[in-house]
Parts: C-alpha cells; sequence; structure tokens
C-alpha cells in the first residue's frame, strides 16, 4: 500500500492505496465520486476526464499515487453551491447533450480549454474537445455550447 496525500474538489484527503490503482478508480470506488466515469479504460474516450493542478486530465490514465500531494477537481466541485458553473449552464442551455454519460468529462476538457483560450473558434473547440467521444449528439451542440459558454464568460474559470 501507498500512501497518499492530495486535494479532492477542495477537501483535504489522505489515504492508504495500492501503488496499481487508477485515480479514476480512487475517485469513485473510495471517495464515491461517481460524476467521473469510465468509458473506455484505455484513455481513449475522455469520459473520465478531471482537473490536475487545473489541467484537464484522463483519469484513468493516471495513478492514484501520482496525484498525490496535487489538486484534483472533479465535475462535482465545478458548481458554486447551487450555482451551475457558465460551462454547465451553457451545456444545458444549448441541449449539449442527451444520455448524458460524456458530458462530465466533456465539461471538464471545456474548461480547461477556454482557461486555455477564452475566445475559441468552432475550429479550436473542435479539436481541443477530440479526445473526448460522444455517441449520443453527433458533437453540434456540445460545440454550440462550448462557444456559448465562451461568448458569456469570455473564458470560464
Ligand atoms: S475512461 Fe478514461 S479515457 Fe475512456
Ligand atoms: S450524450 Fe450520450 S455519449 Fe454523449
Amino acid at each position: 500500500m501507498a500512501k497518499i496525500e492530495l486535494t479532492v474538489d477542495g477537501a483535504r484527503v489522505s489515504d492508504d492505496v495500492e501503488p496499481r490503482m487508477l485515480l479514476v478508480q480512487y475517485l469513485r470506488e473510495k471517495l464515491g465520486k461517481t460524476g467521473t466515469v469510465i468509458g473506455c479504460d484505455t484513455s481513449n474516450c475522455g469520459a473520465c476526464t478531471v482537473h490536475l493542478d487545473g489541467r484537464s486530465v484522463k483519469s484513468c490514465n493516471v495513478l492514484a499515487v501520482q496525484a498525490s500531494g496535487r489538486e484534483v477537481t472533479t465535475i462535482e466541485g465545478l458548481a458554486d453551491g447551487e450555482s451551475l458553473h457558465p460551462v454547465q449552464e451553457a451545456f444545458r442551455e444549448c441541449h449539449g447533450l442527451q444520455c448524458g454519460f460524456c458530458t462530465p468529462g466533456m465539461i471538464m476538457q471545456a474548461v480547461d480549454l477556454l482557461n486555455e483560450n477564452p475566445s475559441p473558434t468552432e475550429a479550436d473547440v473542435r479539436e481541443g474537445m477530440e479526445g473526448n467521444l460522444c455517441r449520443c449528439t453527433g458533437y453540434h451542440n456540445i460545440v454550440k455550447s462550448v462557444l456559448h459558454a465562451a461568448s458569456t464568460t469570455g473564458g470560464a474559470k
């Protein structure tokens, strides 16, 4: 077992974990943060995307021990109390989801994209989101949602 200490959605946590435990498993199985989902387990789909020290990562591609000493934000830490994050609000307004399975990862990736580029073009959005797969929407409303979030905020936080 390996000792880890990290911050998850603003709360300090410490644990003993198997060295081979993936960050996504740790979040879901040890912390109960099931908002972060597993779509493929092979770093292809992006459904498990979270932020590690403010940048998006696929949490099925990171070991829990690699997150020790660092700050993790999941979809569950994005809203401000009852107020949705502007990117969450944009996905709701623009119907950027259907079944919702890919949505947590899409939103976490979109927040990172907008932090890096507050005024993206449609091509920028399509390129920035290309590591996140959706089986339902055809991507049109997802792209629209990200562009809408950019227009309402001038950049996400
Ligand atoms: S579950 Fe991590 S990329 Fe698909
Ligand atoms: S909304 Fe169903 S997979 Fe994207």
